[in-house]
């Protein structure tokens, strides 16, 4: 069967304060400022800040909602970790680089035979670097990030599961993944080429209480596959309602892409995204991406109320675009 989802797209975490969440990832992860704009469900303002690689690449974007108002739960059920790659022989450098922006960090580990570094995000949202010797993707430089150290975009997602089966179900037979190994606690899943961007780990944890599923500071509320255009959203719909997973949202416009939900069996909320013309330059010209707050086209009426309701934010101008 031919899937319609090939990778991520984006991976979504709510944050606490906004302007430590720009400092983490512009200048600790070295990501660059790909967009400001705020969270389109509700009707309290909320950032959603995106951060991504050089080239915006599907499959880089790690988006924040700086929620400061109320903190998630960490569990089962939940992204455990988020993997980005850096080059092979690069976490000497990683581990002076956090180091010396006071993150906390944890030893060298490795998984499935590759090495990376934990490291903890200000509202305890884990993060890690893992060496990859095969992603050649375009990482952002900052001053103290060469272009060979940069992170080059997601390997992938750790979730948390209390049970591996159904959800090995659920990422082979709705998303067209396959399973191409276990290390210990860990069981991994590919798709397409496999390996960076194409990779979904579970960790089983039996005994682990289930996290929090709604926005919450600490925790990270969803993953996004990617699928080229609206019509692989609609096979992917229609993938997900002939297994019996129906509960598929609707396709929804999130203005920059569009979007659909469904949480999978092991409790992990997965969206399916597809680009929309203009994308990311819908409202912002390429050499200004990042650079100011946009707001969609519905809610400009609301734009000073919401201004006035938000954080200030200082985004550093190595972080939009330079180069
Ligand atoms: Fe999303």
């Amino acid at each position: 069967m031919d899937y319609p989802l090939t990778g991520y797209h984006h991976i979504t975490a709510c944050a606490g304060g906004a302007q430590d969440d720009v400092n983490f990832f512009t200048q600790a992860v070295g990501l660059r400022m790909a967009k400001q704009t705020v969270l389109m469900d509700g009707k309290i303002p909320i950032y959603h800040l995106y951060y991504s690689n050089a080239k915006i690449e599907p499959g880089s974007v790690m988006t924040t909602f700086p929620y400061s108002r109320l903190k998630g739960r960490r569990g089962s059920g939940q992204v455990q970790a988020t993997a980005f790659t850096v080059a092979k022989g690069t976490l000497p450098f990683w581990k002076d680089h956090l180091k010396k922006h006071k993150i906390d960090q944890q030893p060298m580990a490795e998984r499935f035979g590759q090495s990376f570094i934990r490291f903890s995000h200000p509202a305890g949202l884990d993060f890690e670097v893992l060496e990859d010797k095969d992603d050649q993707r375009q990482g952002w430089t900052t001053p103290e990030i060469a272009l060979a150290e940069s992170v080059r975009g997601f390997h992938g997602a750790v979730l948390s599961v209390r049970e591996v089966p159904e959800t090995e179900r659920f990422f082979i037979e709705a998303l067209g993944f396959r399973k191409t190994g276990v290390d210990g606690n860990y069981h991994r899943f590919e798709t397409g080429t496999g390996g960076a961007n194409k990779t979904v780990t579970l960790l089983h944890e039996p005994d682990r209480p289930a996290g929090s599923w709604t926005f919450g500071a600490g925790t990270v509320h969803h993953i996004a596959l990617w699928g080229a255009d609206d019509d692989a959203l609609t096979r992917q719909k229609a993938i997900y309602e002939e297994l019996g997973y129906t509960d598929a949202s609707e396709i929804k416009d999130r203005f920059y892409f569009h979007s659909m939900y469904c949480r999978c069996p092991g409790g992990i909320l997965v969206e399916s995204c597809c680009n929309v013309p203009g994308g990311f330059e819908k409202d912002e010209k390429a050499s200004e991406l990042g650079t100011k707050l946009h707001l969609p086209p519905w809610w400009t009426g609301r734009k000073e109320e919401m201004m006035a309701a938000l954080e200030p934010i200082r985004v550093p101008e190595t972080a939009t675009a330079h180069n």
